[in-house]
């Protein structure tokens, strides 16, 4: 089992972040953007991490071992009332570290940090064919609430999703 570092990421790690996020949205189709559409400049990530950071409800923790990020999770909050208890989550980690329980500490730190700021509702959309992100998030007290049907276009083959989310009791 490798001990990688779950923390809070600076600006500082931006950089690192572009080459964590370019490698999985090529190792892995189960990421938001094609290779293609994620490109942004240093600033823009700079932006995107003290975004992450600042928000109320919004958090994001990297995962590092020997000084390379391995896996990152985000999670967004909004700053409408009606909603602001909930935040959508989207992680990922480097294939060759897959099954070491890397993401399970991405969660589980996120969860600790839901409860320490009363935040009611974690979700996620994931394909029903992620088979291993589905028992992670199950084992960790996601539950299934529903399906967006032909919610992703791959290869201009419609596919749906499915809604999990996590309440705070
Ligand atoms: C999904 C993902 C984040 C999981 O990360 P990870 O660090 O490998 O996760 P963990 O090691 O903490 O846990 C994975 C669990 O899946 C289980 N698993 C492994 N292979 C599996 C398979 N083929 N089918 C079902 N479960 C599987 C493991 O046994 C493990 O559970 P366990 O600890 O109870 O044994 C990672 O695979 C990934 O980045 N995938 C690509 C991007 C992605 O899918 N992001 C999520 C989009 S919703």
């Amino acid at each position: 089992m490798i001990k990688a570092i779950t923390r809070k990421p600076s600006p500082l790690d931006a950089s690192a972040l572009i080459r964590l996020r370019k490698s999985l949205c090529s190792e892995t189709d189960f990421m938001l953007f094609e290779t293609d559409e994620y490109s942004p400049s240093l600033e823009q990530e700079i932006d995107f991490i003290n975004r992450f950071n600042q928000g109320k409800n919004s958090t994001i923790l990297v995962s590092e071992l020997d000084g390379e990020l391995i896996g990152f999770l985000a999670a967004a909050g909004s700053s409408l009332r009606k909603i602001r208890h909930s935040a959508s989550l989207f992680l990922g980690v480097r294939k060759q570290y897959w099954g070491q329980g890397i993401a399970t500490e991405l969660l589980t730190q996120t969860q600790q940090w839901a409860k320490s700021i009363e935040l009611k509702r974690l979700e996620l959309t994931v394909s029903p064919n992620n088979h291993r992100a589905i028992a992670l998030y199950s084992r960790l007290g996601f539950e299934t609430e529903g399906i967006k049907r032909c919610a992703i276009n791959i290869n201009n083959r419609f596919e749906d999703e499915k809604i999990m989310g996590w309440i705070l009791s």
